[in-house]
């Protein structure tokens, strides 16, 4: 009770944790996508402030800003619906453990001012940032250690499906805000803010507090003292400097000025008091601007002319620049300086088009989207792209609805296809085997681990077998047959799971003077129900003989444990077609003397000696005939009712792969499993062959 307690805390706070780390990739990737260019900006301040952009050819940042937006956003996806666990708890876990220490870095030698995380939406402080990935850390390490306890809500059949719609949603998004603009836009100077108000300082605003830093020295050392601990005149003036003491009320806008390049006067009051419409051309470096569209933009110049709006063009670069564009292009428009930093926040593109009224900005066009003849139809006052408005909800909107609809009716598709695949499988059980209905015997699948694992890692094992079992329940009954060492501390950790515990093999004597021996009492003892007797292996290297077996069978139903009884032929018997003789008169001369109520009580397990550990698995067919054929030869000595109870397992290179085939068979009862039972990935592969 109390383990279950446990257990459903701890499959709470995992989840938990996985949700966090899927919001945080879904909104960050989104975010990054939206405005691919603030991204690429942002990696070229970082390889600037590191010395080491000249290390990368020039379209790496832009590349870089896709290939993170892409990754986060299709890591969130994966985490979100608990696709691909492994990889994707991996992914994240090697992601944020490459950028916590980074953002530490960053924290302490503040070469950049924010990190860039989430775009422009939620600008962190650098030691917000690490703090925030302090948590993540923590976050996808619990996701990765226990990410067999995240819940899916995908099948695997369509969760590539899914991966791949993600994908492709954010590569388009991405592209489509490049060609265009972001279409969600969190900058200062967004559609519909008012350049002016958003620059003005409220009167009742609290001011920011600087004071005055003092360098001095004194023989040979400086230091910095402030006004209240001035030094002693033995102290000589060296330098001052002003600091931030306190920050105050910061405007929205802070660095929106335009210089004319004509006249060297800052005319931004002017342009932003200005009621009629006003066209800024922006390229933030000139020298840099997709010189595609010149016509159009003279075209655009020619019309504010004629209606009588003012037109400039704003850029950082240097004046020859600027020559250089008007000889090319043939520009009459004039040009004013602006600080290259805001031209890149004002609008995503080079060159970029805004329209403003009375500082307002009304809309923003990027180089491949400016209005034509066809738009500038008439003067602005009377078409629609004059008015002021804002854009941003229907956008969201509908991206929301490009990617929640596709992604639903691939989940609708995925539930319909499960539960149709369930309904077959039933029905294709009963058809091969009417008698499946009552089938009164376990499906058994039991892992043999021969001589395998240390301690330590049997124990490992089982803990690890144990998460995934309680997550995704098997459909059969599920056993591990360990060696004898690990008896008593897998028993205990089972004790409270579905998963039972068997021992490998137990002596043919109850007691005594049989040094290295361990008796089926002693096997109970730990808490063990089942063990394995008469495997080939025991039989070949261990001589153990029918009557030997017999003892130990025995002893093991005395003392109250299950056997699961070994039979198969080797190849040579197989190749002379002697299969059959063979294991009936192994089951004859170990079992045949038990009582009915004893051999109800036997697990048999047909394993052909040349399918053990060679990767040659016994055909399906030859698996169904076998056991057929056993169960007849059960009938025919207990009885139809003793056949029809008894669980006849198949062992034999039993793998993920082929188990389904394998238990498909009506006699096929599940499986006794090598190889494949020594890592808990493989042993549940070949559980879900119980699986519809
Ligand atoms: P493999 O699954 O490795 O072939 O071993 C089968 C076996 O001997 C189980 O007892």
């Amino acid at each position: 009770m109390e383990n279950k307690r446990l257990h459903i805390i701890k499959a709470t706070l995992i989840n938990v944790c996985r949700f966090l780390l899927a919001a945080v990739f879904i909104f960050s990737g989104f975010v990054k996508a939206v405005d691919p260019f603030g991204s690429t900006y942002k990696i070229q301040d970082y390889l600037e402030a590191f010395g080491i952009s000249a290390w990368f050819p020039s379209f790496f940042p832009l590349l870089g800003a896709i290939a993170l937006s892409t990754l986060e956003f299709a890591l969130g996806v994966m985490l979100f619906f608990g696709i691909r666990k492994g990889t994707a708890t991996l992914l994240t876990l090697f992601l944020i453990c490459f950028m916590t220490p980074l953002t530490l870095y960053l924290a302490i030698a503040d070469p950049v001012s924010d990190c860039g995380c989430f775009g422009d939406v939620w600008i962190l402080t650098n030691w917000e940032t690490f703090t925030k990935n302090i948590v993540l850390l923590l976050a996808a390490f619990v996701a990765f250690k226990w990410r067999y306890l995240i819940i899916r809500f995908i099948s695997p059949k369509s969760e590539w499906l899914a991966s791949l719609y993600s994908v492709i949603f954010i590569l388009i998004l991405s592209i489509y805000c490049l060609i265009h603009l972001p279409i969600l836009d969190f900058r200062p100077y967004r559609v519909g803010v008012n350049i002016r108000e958003d620059m003005s300082i409220p009167p009742d605003a609290k001011p920011g507090v600087y004071e005055s830093i003092f360098i001095l020295e004194k023989n040979g050392e400086r230091k910095e003292f402030t006004l209240d601990d001035y030094p002693d005149s033995t102290w000589t003036f060296v330098d001052v400097r002003t600091a931030l003491k306190e920050k105050g009320y910061e405007p929205p806008i802070r660095d929106f000025c335009m210089k004319s390049l004509e006249t060297g006067d800052d005319i931004t009051a002017e342009v932003l008091d200005d009621k009629n419409y006003t066209f800024l051309l922006i390229a933030h470096r000139i020298e840099g601007a997709d010189d595609s569209n010149i016509d159009l933009i003279n075209e655009i110049y020619d019309y504010s002319v004629e209606r009588g709006y003012a037109f400039y063009c704003l850029t950082s670069s240097p004046e020859d620049e600027i020559e250089q564009w008007k000889d090319k292009t043939g520009a009459e428009y004039p040009f004013c300086l602006t600080d290259d930093m805001t031209l890149k926040t004002i609008v995503r593109a080079n060159p970029g088009l805004a329209l403003i009224k009375d500082g307002t900005i009304l809309k923003k066009w990027s180089n491949n989207e400016f209005p034509d003849e066809y738009v500038l139809t008439d003067s602005l006052d009377k078409l629609r792209l004059g008015e002021e408005r804002s854009t941003d909800l229907h956008k969201i909107g509908w991206t929301l609805l490009w990617f929640i609809l596709p992604l639903s009716l691939i989940l609708g598709l995925d539930l319909f296809l499960v539960k149709r695949s369930a309904r077959l499988a039933k029905e294709n059980q009963r058809l091969i085997n009417p008698l499946i209905k009552n089938k009164m015997r376990k499906n058994i699948v039991a892992g043999n681990w021969k001589m395998n694992k240390t301690l330590r890692e049997g124990i490992e094992f089982v803990k690890e077998l144990k998460e995934i079992l309680a997550e995704d329940k098997p459909n059969c009954e599920v056993l591990v047959c360990t060696p004898f060492i690990h008896l008593a501390s897998v028993a205990t950790i089972l004790e409270v799971s579905a998963i039972g515990v068997g021992a490998e093999n137990c002596a043919d004597k109850a007691s005594g003077a049989y040094t290295g021996e361990v008796s089926a009492a002693m096997v109970a003892s730990t808490g063990a129900k089942y063990v394995i007797l008469g495997h080939s292996e025991r039989r070949a290297y261990y001589g153990e003989t029918a009557g030997i077996l017999k003892e130990k069978v025995k002893l093991a139903l005395s003392n109250g444990l299950t056997p699961i009884f070994c039979i198969g032929e080797v190849l040579a018997e197989r190749e002379a077609n002697k299969q059959n003789e063979v294991v009936y008169t192994q089951l004859a001369d170990s079992l045949f003397d038990l009582s009915v109520e004893d051999f109800s009580r036997i697990v048999l397990a047909y394993e052909p000696v040349w399918a053990i550990g060679t990767g040659r698995t016994a055909t399906s067919l030859q698996a169904q005939e076998m056991h057929a054929y056993i169960r007849s030869v059960i009938a025919d000595k207990y009885g139809k009712e003793a056949a029809e109870n008894t669980s006849i397992l198949y062992g034999g290179s039993c793998n993920p792969s082929n188990a389904k085939e394998l238990f498909g068979n009506p006699d096929v009862d599940g499986g006794l499993i090598g190889g494949a039972a020594l890592k808990a990935a493989d042993f549940k592969g070949v559980i879900d062959g119980f699986k519809a």
